[in-house]
């Protein structure tokens, strides 16, 4: 095999080693598929002493354009993670001439419009498969497979960290900082885990997801965002006791002429969606299309060699496209501007929690601050005090989230209501 296609790699830290190892082993059926040998030339690291397994014959370097600058290089597989450098590195390369593969959520979902118009106008292609759902297949379908649909509806678990999290709270009753350890240890949390836990990773996703579904660009300040931070052992109990799971969601839905609306939140889900069995760090992204019906995606969503998967797939597409000399044919698909549905007019059922006096009377008038607001209550119940006070949990049916609020905000000035605890969205059948 005479050609020879050379790569460039950002990074080797728990993604950039599993790239290497899967190139490695499975490097005769890859060049086979793509017609050409690939070999890494390069690697950018900060520390070039560090041992590194695999790489013992590779040039290690600290100095991007080693890489970015190398004419020899026609692929740059960006795996450094966060916006900068890795948004300029990325972009440098494109302007010489070098096709770009990243796993990056993070530059995707904010700079991702700047980099696939330097992608189009220097003829390099730009594939981010890796950036959701680790190793799921889910960017191509939905600009390839899935193409001829009008996806209307996504629900996804696309972070790892918080699902591995909440699956061993709910079954072994785990405490949270322990279990967050246990996910940092496993390589699935981010550098900073505040980004899992507080929701901002599934963001960044589900505006990824989103503006690839919607052929709309939707950008990260737009999704609202709500993380796991504030559940605790009580909800999960409950959600228990009513049939449902708590799992951390990246929602896009079309509402027609109100448009569309983003957002990241932990939902009730009964036990009896898909969604629901999808366990530890698994991903999955449940869709709705109006020629497919409704479609699902599992798979793990974090960790070295799944996420290896996404990227050296990448990298395949883009060789393959080299050696037989086809442009880059799928670029941005963002060529609707969809008006952006507010959350206050999205809709759902609600689980309410409250710690409340323990007297007569004190039911009736949290049914009426509900009423005053036009929630009405599908289920109330009371089980055990807390201290003096009495919990209290309150289902509503299906109301717009400002009439919640409203609810809320009449409830927490009630002199009978010590707190509400929690307010999670209930996903029905
Ligand atoms: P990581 O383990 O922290 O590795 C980062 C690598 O980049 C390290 O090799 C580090 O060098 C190098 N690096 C970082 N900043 C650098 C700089 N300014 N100059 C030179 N080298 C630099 O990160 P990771 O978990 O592999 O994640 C990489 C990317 O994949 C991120 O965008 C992440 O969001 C995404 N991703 C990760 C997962 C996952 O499961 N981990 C899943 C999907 C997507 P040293 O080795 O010398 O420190
Ligand atoms: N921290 C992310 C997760 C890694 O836990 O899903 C994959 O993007």
């Amino acid at each position: 095999m005479a050609k020879e296609i050379k790569i460039g790699l950002l990074g080797s830290g728990t993604v950039g080693t599993g790239v290497v190892r899967v190139l490695r082993e499975n490097a005769e059926d890859i060049s086979k598929k793509v017609g050409a040998e690939l070999s890494i030339k390069k690697v950018l690291v900060r520390d070039t002493s560090k041992k590194r397994a695999y790489l013992e014959d590779v040039q290690l370097t600290d100095d991007a354009q080693d890489i970015i600058a190398d004419p020899e290089i026609d692929i740059v597989v960006e795996l450094l993670g966060g916006l900068h450098p890795a948004f300029e590195y990325m972009l440098a390369a494109m302007q010489n001439g070098k096709h770009v593969v990243t796993a990056n959520k993070d530059v995707v979902a904010q700079l991702g419009h700047e980099l696939f118009d330097a992608a189009e106008q220097h003829g390099v292609e730009f594939k981010f498969e890796a950036s959701v759902g680790g190793g799921i297949p889910i960017i191509t379908p939905l600009k390839e497979c899935l193409t001829g649909n009008r996806i209307t509806e996504i629900m996804g678990i696309v972070n790892g960290t918080t699902n591995y999290m909440l699956t061993r709270m709910t079954e072994d009753g785990s405490d949270y900082d322990s279990v967050l350890k246990e996910a940092q240890a496993k390589g699935y949390a981010e550098a900073n885990p505040a980004a899992d836990v507080e929701g901002l990773d599934a963001a960044r996703k589900a505006a990824i997801l989103a503006s690839i579904s919607f052929n709309s660009r939707i950008a990260l300040e737009q999704v609202s965002v709500e993380g796991i931070t504030n559940i605790e052992p009580a909800d999960i109990n409950y959600a228990n006791e009513l049939g449902y799971v708590i799992k951390l969601l990246a929602v896009a839905k079309d509402y027609g002429e109100k448009g569309v609306n983003v957002r990241v939140h932990p939902v009730f889900l009964p036990t009896s969606h898909p969604l629901a069995a999808v366990k530890d760090v698994f991903n999955a992204i449940f869709l709705r299309g109006n020629a497919i019906g409704d479609a699902m995606f599992y798979g793990r969503g974090a960790g070295s060699l799944p996420t290896a998967s996404a990227v050296v797939a990448d990298i395949i597409g883009e060789a393959r496209n080299i050696v037989s000399k086809v442009p880059a044919v799928i670029g941005c698909t963002c060529y609707n501007h969809r008006k952006f549905c507010p959350l206050e007019e999205t809709e759902s059922s609600y689980y309410v929690r409250l710690h409340v006096d323990d007297e007569p009377g004190v039911l009736g008038a949290i049914a009426s601050a509900f009423g005053e607001s036009g929630v009405s209550l599908k289920s109330v119940i009371q089980t055990r005090k807390v201290g003096d006070h009495a919990e209290i949990v309150a289902v509503t049916h299906i109301v717009q989230h400002k009439h919640l609020q409203e609810a809320a905000d009449i409830l927490q000035k009630l002199p009978v209501v010590d707190s509400i605890r929690s307010i999670i969205r209930v996903e029905e059948d």
